[in-house]
């Protein structure tokens, strides 16, 4: 049996179609049900439903052998998971974003507050790419309401189609990095019985997602 950490949230309909089409979930998975454990008996597969963020954790444990994760979770848990194929999508980006028309003033502040989901990638960019000392707010969603409110002066956030920003009269004043999702599998499953199943799994993937790219 393998068992797979599906991400509830922004990325699961994408992750189930990439699945579907790939063969590898044939039963009927609704996002929006309470059901947090699928058995596919037929498939020796089980899915679990989970917190985004917590996909690597259930990984690097070992209680899911495979997982579908962003490469902002992945970069901002750092956990000890082999991170196999980059799936295309969930395409966003990381940005430092804050009040429209006003980045020069406002990067221009020392010290300055910044509100995140991601501390940690936050914490490094600032240190050490930009060597500054910034307060970092640590927000568990919404971001977007910490510069209009006070909060903050900017934030570090996922940008995907831009909208939240343009609605709150935000605007992108720094891109960081480029973000998709990702197939993460369990270091020790690899070694194990299951080997087979996962890389079977994998190669239909894989094949899935070049087949989409030649079509495009
Ligand atoms: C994310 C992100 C932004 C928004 C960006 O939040 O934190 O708020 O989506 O998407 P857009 O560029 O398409 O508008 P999410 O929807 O995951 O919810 P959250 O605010 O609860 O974190």
């Amino acid at each position: 049996m393998i068992t797979i950490a599906l991400p509830k949230g922004r990325l699961a309909e994408q992750t189930i179609d990439l699945l579907r089409l790939s063969n590898i979930i044939s039963k009927k998975i609704d996002v929006n049900s309470r059901k947090l454990i699928i058995n596919d008996k037929d498939n020796r597969i089980k899915f679990i439903l989970v917190k985004p963020f917590d996909v690597p954790t259930y990984v690097e444990h070992g209680i899911a052998d495979i997982g579908i994760s962003g490469k902002d979770v992945l970069m901002e848990t750092n956990k000890n998971v082999f991170e196999l194929v980059d799936l295309k999508i969930g395409k966003c980006n990381i940005s430092i974003a804050g009040p429209k028309g006003k980045k020069n003033d406002i990067m221009s502040i020392k010290h300055k507050k910044v509100a995140t989901k991601f501390v940690n990638i936050t914490n490094q960019y600032f240190n050490q790419v930009l060597n500054e000392d910034v307060e970092i707010i640590k927000l568990n969603g919404s971001v977007e309401l910490a510069p209009i409110l006070g909060l903050a002066d900017i934030i570090v956030d996922i940008v995907e189609s831009g909208k939240t920003l343009k609605e709150n009269n935000l605007e992108v004043y720094e891109k960081l990095y480029d973000i998709t999702a990702r197939l993460i599998v369990n270091r020790a499953s690899l070694k194990m019985d299951k080997k087979n199943q996962i890389n079977k799994y994998i190669d239909s993937i894989e094949r899935m997602i070049n087949n989409e790219n030649s079509i495009l």
